[in-house]
């Protein structure tokens, strides 16, 4: 693996310098050799970012996606680390199957990639899957989700939470009650979709399983993390839970924080999504939980489908879209551009809470001497038009096609190795 000499980044507190890598690792400046130099004059030079919520489709579902594709993409978004959710075909549900994804990713990835488990075996909801394998296995799984999938049962997420605390892992959440909604549930429960005959989802079918789960943690004494949280009501449930000292983190995706209903007027099935897009007075609960830290972090919740699974009524269409290569745009137009979140905030939201989720000692680091070299070289007033088709996924259900947006991200490396360059 080459040196690397970065000449001229600004860290994100503002400070200049040039960043030296060696061996994967920050070294001085003076101590490369023979490097591959990028000139980072009035870029920004930040960690590398981390996904808390990433679905790869591989196993099962590699036409959609693949572990090289979709960690090319996390690499375009400046991701060095996704965590790869469990609803995969077999689902990750096994110690088995957790080290089968981290050889395939050892093998092929861009980025890290963190395996999470499932909660429930075969995501049915009723029998815990095997966690304490999963986590003594050499894929050190430390999440567990049933995402895509809510776990309905309390005495089950009881559990799940009591059986994590022995090992520290977390148990993160898809918070949306399918009793509180009728069959074929598919926007947000509200004016639009009365006006458009869809069946809604109300945002108490998320704030109420919220409720319950920051309950049960207390509880268990276990950690929680929620899932997209797109709710006014779900926001405020966390953050009385925060007040109280009970152990919840949460994320927010770039899609809650900036498309809403109005996406939806159309019944374009790019924009159907679980939990679905919301009303202006929810988008502005996100953005400001985000602000002040109630919702901890970003996470994309990468969600790849193929055409066929997507065109379809809207009601039956596949829910999901991606977002890995536009996540860090979207979160500078929502919350940087507009004032609401400086660098140093922004860096806390997308890779250092995000890494501390699972605990990481590679990943959401400082760039400092002797830190693992994971970085994104950030251009912060760049603006391109997006083009679905310039995307390193196989996938095309990307929501911002043809909207102007920031495009910040020049250069990422991942361990000392360049994995996007513009
Ligand atoms: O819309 C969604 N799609 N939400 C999820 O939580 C899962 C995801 C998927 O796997 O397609």
């Amino acid at each position: 693996m080459r040196d690397l000499l970065i000449t001229g980044a600004a860290l994100a507190d503002g400070t200049t310098g040039d960043v030296g890598v060696r061996d994967g690792v920050f070294v001085a400046a003076g101590d490369v050799r023979d490097p591959e130099r990028i000139d980072a004059d009035g870029l920004l030079v930040l960690p590398g970012l981390v996904d808390p919520h990433t679905h790869l489709r591989e196993p099962g579902r590699e036409e959609t996606e693949t572990v090289a594709t979709g960690t090319a993409a996390a690499a375009r978004g400046g991701f060095t680390a996704v965590h790869a959710m469990a609803n995969l075909d077999p689902v990750t549900d096994t110690a088995e199957a957790a080290e089968y994804l981290a050889a395939l990713a050892a093998r092929t990835a861009s980025a890290e990639v963190v395996v999470v488990g499932s909660v429930t075996k075969g995501l049915g909801g009723e029998q815990l899957s095997e966690m304490g394998l999963m986590h003594a296995s050499a894929a050190g799984v430390r999440m567990f989700s049933d995402d895509g999938r809510c776990v309905m049962d309390p005495l089950v997420m009881r559990r799940a939470l009591t059986y994590a605390k022995t090992f520290d892992a977390v148990i993160a959440q898809h918070a949306q009650d399918t009793r509180l909604a009728g069959t074929g549930a598919c926007c947000h429960e509200s004016e639009i979709s009365g006006r458009l005959g869809l069946p809604g989802w109300p945002a108490q079918a998320e704030s109420t399983i919220i409720a319950r789960d920051v309950e049960l943690a207390e509880l268990a004494g276990g950690r929680l993390h929620v899932c997209h949280v797109s709710t006014a009501e779900g926001v405020e449930v966390i953050r009385w839970a925060k007040r109280r000292g009970i152990a919840v983190t949460a994320e927010v995706t770039p899609h809650h924080l900036y498309l809403g209903t109005r996406e939806v007027e159309g019944y374009d099935t790019t924009f159907k999504v679980n939990p679905p897009l919301r009303t202006d007075e929810h988008i502005e609960a996100v953005r400001g939980a985000l602000a002040d830290g109630t919702i901890d972090m970003v996470g994309t919740d990468h969600a790849p489908h193929a055409r066929e699974d997507k065109d379809h009524p809207f009601d039956i269409a596949l829910p999901g879209m991606i977002g890995l290569e536009q996540a860090l745009g979207v979160v500078v137009e929502t919350m940087v551009d507009t004032g609401r979140l400086d660098w140093p905030t922004l860096v806390e939201r997308m890779s250092s809470a995000p890494a501390r989720l699972t605990r990481s000692a590679t990943q959401g680091r400082p760039i400092a001497l002797g830190e693992p070299a994971n970085l994104v070289l950030v251009d912060a007033s760049a603006r391109s038009v997006v083009d679905r088709d310039a995307s390193a996924s196989k996938s095309r259900n990307n929501p911002y096609h043809g909207r102007d947006l920031p495009d910040p991200v020049v250069a990422t490396v991942w361990a000392g190795r360049v994995t996007h360059r513009r």
